[in-house]
């Protein structure tokens, strides 16, 4: 990959200047940088600075993305590596420049027209097919900062995951939970409560994540609102969905989803439940996910608006159930294990007796 001159960064972001400053997280800050030569415009992170130091704490994490996104093959919904830069002792990441800003915006900010319900349900597929990418990679990459701040829109609209400064590799590739040690880390509100010791670590932290993603992206609510009588959104939204008041946890600003689109709003917000189920052996893997929503509802409501009730969400269940074997050759033994969803066995019985 690229290695980039550290001075025609410099110039590209006018000396990292603020007004070149498109977003600030945790521990990094990220410029513009407009190549003038080259007509491009890049993205380049670079450790947020301390008091009067650049902490190490930051430098390692951009030190580990790097590691991270360069040993990656490229994905339509992983945000691109480009390349490098050293400033001194430390490294500059290099990665495409995201003009439509991130899904925290989107649901969350006012002067932006709400998504609309296909849209949303498009970009669940595109982060599932992400995180599911990440855990089938060799080795197998927890990202654990799966969060709406860390999914990123380029000129498409198209999301991409992003922030890859908390990312773990599995360490040896025989034993499914051999990780590099490493203290619990994420963030407040997507965060796995299980996930209290280093060896708590595994892929369901991920999966916990994408759930309550799955939550804010259906109902534009904060994760954590210390004004909601439930501050976090998994305490706000398990209930409803227990008592099938599913609608009630719909954002209301883009009226309810139409009637084809609602057996998949509904569907997801039943893979949601068992996403941040407490017993980890409930929460679907991100294989049964992705499978669950590709060959199921929502690749309908993108090519056809049929008229959804139980009866047709069942069917599309039977249908997901004759394409296995389609898939099975697709994609080998990533979706050997196969969830009731996907068997199209999974009624809303089941579903909720699933849920603790
Ligand atoms: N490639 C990019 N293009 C545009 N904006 C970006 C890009 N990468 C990050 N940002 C913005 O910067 C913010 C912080 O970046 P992030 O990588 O999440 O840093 P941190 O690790 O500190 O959280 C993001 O939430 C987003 O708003
Ligand atoms: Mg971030």
């Amino acid at each position: 990959m690229a290695e980039f001159d550290y001075q025609e960064l410099v110039k590209a972001t006018q000396n990292f200047s603020h007004s070149t400053l498109i977003g600030k997280g945790s521990h990094g800050s990220v410029y513009k940088a407009i190549l003038f030569q080259e007509n491009k415009i890049l993205a380049i992170k670079k450790s947020s600075i301390g008091h009067d130091h650049v902490s190490n704490d930051n430098i390692k994490k951009l030190d580990n993305e790097i590691s991270v996104l360069s040993s990656l093959p490229p994905n339509p919904n992983i945000i691109k590596y480009l390349g490098t830069s050293i400033q001194q002792n430390y490294k500059l990441l290099v990665i495409e420049f995201m003009p439509n800003g991130s899904l925290q915006e989107l649901l969350h900010a006012t002067k932006i027209p709400p998504p609309s319900w296909s849209k949303r349900i498009e970009i669940a597929l595109q982060i599932a097919k992400a995180i599911h990418f990440l855990h089938q990679s060799t080795p197998t990459i927890i990202h654990r900062d799966i969060k709406s701040a860390n999914i990123l829109f380029d000129s498409n609209w198209n999301a991409k995951l992003a922030d890859y400064g908390l990312a773990v590799s599995r360490v040896d590739s025989s034993n499914s939970s051999s990780y590099y040690a490493t203290q619990p880390a994420g963030t407040i509100g997507y965060m796995d409560p299980c996930y209290t010791i280093p060896s708590k670590l595994s892929t369901k932290n991920d999966v916990f994540s994408f759930g309550v993603v799955l939550l804010e992206i259906i109902s534009s609510k904060k994760v954590i609102d210390v004004n909601r009588a439930t501050t976090s959104i998994v305490e706000w939204a398990m209930p409803l969905i227990k008592k099938e008041r599913l609608m009630e946890i719909c954002d209301t600003r883009i009226g309810l989803p139409p009637q084809y689109i609602e057996g998949t709003i509904r569907y997801l917000l039943y893979v949601a439940a068992r996403c941040v189920s407490c017993n980890e052996e409930n929460r679907p893997s991100m294989g049964e996910i992705v499978m669950g929503m590709s060959f199921g509802l929502v690749e309908r409501v993108r090519v056809e608006p049929p008229s959804t009730s139980w009866v047709s969400l069942i069917r599309s269940f039977m249908a997901m159930r004759r394409k296995k074997k389609l898939a099975k050759k697709c994609h080998s033994q990533k979706f050997e294990d196969y969830s009731d969803i996907t068997k199209g066995k999974v009624l809303l019985r089941e579903i909720l007796a699933d849920i603790k």
